[in-house]
């Protein structure tokens, strides 16, 4: 069987260095191993419309913002087509078809989607669109025939949903969709990083992201900016490593490689963490440190993300070719689709004939 991956963001603002560690650094390295038949990358742009219905522009203004985040990480259109959902409208024909195979109790119980409802105070008055999206997930992952669906972890009951939909259509229809595995990031840390301030998740709204965009300057304010152990106070002091987002951070971006370029004294991330938590090591040479791992790591993005700025009709034509495609992948899986539920009356010769047949008889 052929090895397909699918995955994708919604572009509700520039994704930043939590989207980076948590997802795309993998896509990357994915892409670039050579494993894969056919890659896919989407901008979810019609997700992102669930919950912004009545802001249409911002999601139009991020289309460029993300596909300028995955070229500049490194996500290459000669390996990997990157394309819009809205431009594939056999998403949407597949999510109705399998908006009958779930029923209103199932989504209910999607945990992701419940914090989802709360954090957004939707009361009484969630859209449709976004209490069904994990359906339209779905589409978005079976219609390319994916088989690895590299995310993050809160993406987790949407996989599992969607496993349960490709099932519970095969069993009914015959085996006509493949069903996918998640593929989540091997380094605990980059499950979810936290923000800049310590809260737990990294979110425009509180202000603590750094983004992949993020001039070198502002890369530098927000970490030595950054919310470390309250406790430690003079450079005497024991510190705390857990739980504090300095360490955390360089546990997602430091290798051993930074320790000998920028750090020589300590051998690994486990002496610096020692050394913070005897006590005798300040957290300026800490964040330090982690400003020159990250710079390592974002300065490359930053400048390739220069060069297609330069050529943004070139960026969105990228973004034309793939979702044409994409769309005639998409097609293809809809029609087998349409077959199994034999609903394609007019390529179905028996189904024409008998009934021709059946009245004739009459
Ligand atoms: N839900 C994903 C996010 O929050 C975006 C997305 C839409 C997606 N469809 C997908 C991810 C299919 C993986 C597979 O960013």
């Amino acid at each position: 069987m052929a090895k397909i991956i699918l995955t994708g963001d919604r572009p509700t603002g520039k994704l930043h260095v939590g989207h980076y560690v948590g997802s795309l650094r993998r896509r990357v390295e994915l892409q670039n191993s050579g494993e894969f038949d056919e890659i896919y990358i989407m901008i979810a742009d019609a997700q992102a419309l669930t919950d912004n219905a009545d802001n249409p522009e911002k999601v139009r203004e991020n289309i460029i913002e993300v596909a300028l985040d995955y070229l500049s990480c490194g996500l290459d259109p000669a390996k990997s087509t990157l394309f819009i959902q809205s431009q594939v409208p056999e998403l949407t024909e597949l999510t109705f078809y399998y908006m009958n195979l779930v029923t209103i109790a199932r989504l209910q119980r999607n945990p992701t989607v419940k914090s989802e409802i709360q954090q957004r105070d939707f009361h009484n008055s969630i859209p449709v669109g976004f209490f069904t999206y994990p359906i339209s997930q779905t589409a978005d992952i079976t219609a390319f025939d994916a088989t690895v669906v590299p995310v993050g972890e809160d993406q987790e009951p949407m996989l599992e949903q969607a496993k349960e939909i490709v099932r519970r259509f095969n069993y009914i229809y015959g085996d006509t969709l493949v069903e996918p595995q998640i593929l989540l990031p091997e380094n605990k840390y980059c499950l979810r990083l936290p923000g800049t301030d310590g809260k737990a998740k990294m979110s425009k709204s509180l202000n603590n992201c750094i983004y992949l965009s993020d001039s070198s300057e502002e890369v530098r304010k927000k970490i030595m900016g950054m919310f470390t152990d309250p406790n430690h106070l003079r450079v005497e002091d024991p510190g705390q490593v857990e739980g504090n987002p300095v360490f955390i951070y360089l546990e997602a971006f430091s290798t051993e490689e930074h320790f000998k370029q920028f750090l020589p004294e300590y051998e690994n991330l486990q002496a610096l963490k020692d050394h913070y938590t005897r006590g005798g090591l300040g957290d300026v040479k800490v964040k330090k440190f982690l400003y020159a791992v990250m710079e390592d790591v974002l300065a490359p993005i930053r400048e390739r993300r220069k060069e297609y700025e330069k050529d943004i009709p070139a960026v969105l034509e990228i973004l034309k070719q793939g979702s044409i495609k994409a769309e005639a992948k998409a097609a293809a899986t809809l029609h087998r689709v349409k077959q199994s539920m034999k609903i394609n009356y007019f390529d179905d010769q028996d189904y024409l004939d008998a009934q021709a047949k059946k009245f004739a008889e009459e």
